[in-house]
């Protein structure tokens, strides 16, 4: 119990200097709660307002991807370059040490395998789980145009409903199928669809022409997808194109661990996206740290 007696008289009140209303950084995202706010903090850094994401969540619909057969010996020497994880509970509680400091995106729509219909997913991750993993963000598959369209729309916007009571933000994760156009007019469908209907951020692929078109009309954050394996200097490339042309980072999965050198290509994509690094230069330093490796 403090002593009332011997409180000094406070006077610091500074009356000449108004209360500063920080503004917050992240496109669109103004008007949101402070927990969603400080969680979106954790994925993309205030400094240079862009992340990046390791995608190492392939295992939900592939089983063991090639370079994540081991998780423990190939991914965790990672961690320390991502901003954040995106990965599913399963490996986080089997794999990911507690102590981490990075942030945690959990996937949470699933029930297809690639042996069926990759649109038919459910959600498969309880809110409480969410909240007991202490996780920034929760990653739906939305298949605009696919044979399941409606169903994952409406697992996406059940997500930001109930994240909304909890403060957690939702990342939709446009999916394109095979036999559909990946172009700018596909993606700014779907990205428009995902953040009309309440998602909070975007995972989606950059395509060469008119990415500019596709970030400028989606009213919050995308992130650009890796997509398959490509070599080094072209994804280096592709993330820069990206955040050059509005893309506030990256969700890279085996352009990553899939690369000859993961820790070299990963500080490579860090040096991109939050230093503007030109493609030949992180290319240079990828080529640099792979050797002294
Ligand atoms: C599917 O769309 C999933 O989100 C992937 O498992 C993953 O995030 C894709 O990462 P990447 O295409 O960069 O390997």
């Amino acid at each position: 119990m403090p002593d009332a007696d011997g409180i000094k008289e406070a006077k610091l009140f500074y009356t000449d200097r108004p209360q500063q209303t920080e503004g917050f950084f992240l496109k669109g995202s103004g008007s949101l709660d402070w927990g969603i706010k400080n969680r979106l903090a954790r994925i993309f850094s205030p400094a240079s307002g862009r992340t990046v994401m390791l995608a190492i969540d392939h295992g939900y619909f592939q089983g063991p991807t090639t370079g994540l057969e081991r998780v423990d010996i190939n991914i965790l020497p990672l961690v320390p370059y991502a901003d954040t994880l995106m990965l599913t509970r399963g490996i986080l509680r089997t794999v990911v040490p507690p102590s981490t400091s990075r942030s945690i995106v959990l996937r949470v729509s699933g029930g297809a395998s690639i042996l069926k219909e990759l649109s038919n997913e459910d959600i498969a991750v309880d809110i409480e789980e969410s909240i007991r993993l202490n996780v920034c963000a929760m990653a739906v598959q939305v298949f605009i145009g696919g044979e399941y369209e409606k169903q994952s729309i409406i697992n996406m916007t059940r997500m930001v409903d109930i994240g909304n009571r909890y403060g957690i933000p939702t990342l939709a994760v446009t999916a394109v199928g095979k036999d559909m156009a990946r172009d700018a007019q596909y993606f700014r469908l779907a990205c428009r669809i995902c953040a009309e209907l309440g998602a909070h951020y975007i995972k989606t692929y950059y395509v060469e022409k008119d990415f500019e078109t596709v970030t400028a009309s989606c009213p919050v954050p995308i992130v650009m997808a890796g997509g398959k394996k490509i070599p080094e200097k072209e994804a280096l490339t592709m993330a820069y194109n990206a955040v050059q042309q509005g893309a506030s980072g990256v969700d890279m999965g085996r352009n990553i661990f899939q690369s000859d050198a993961p820790v070299a290509m990963i500080k490579a994509v860090r040096a991109v996206v939050h230093d503007n690094e030109t493609p030949a230069r992180a290319f240079d330093l990828y080529n640099t740290l792979k050797r002294e490796k």
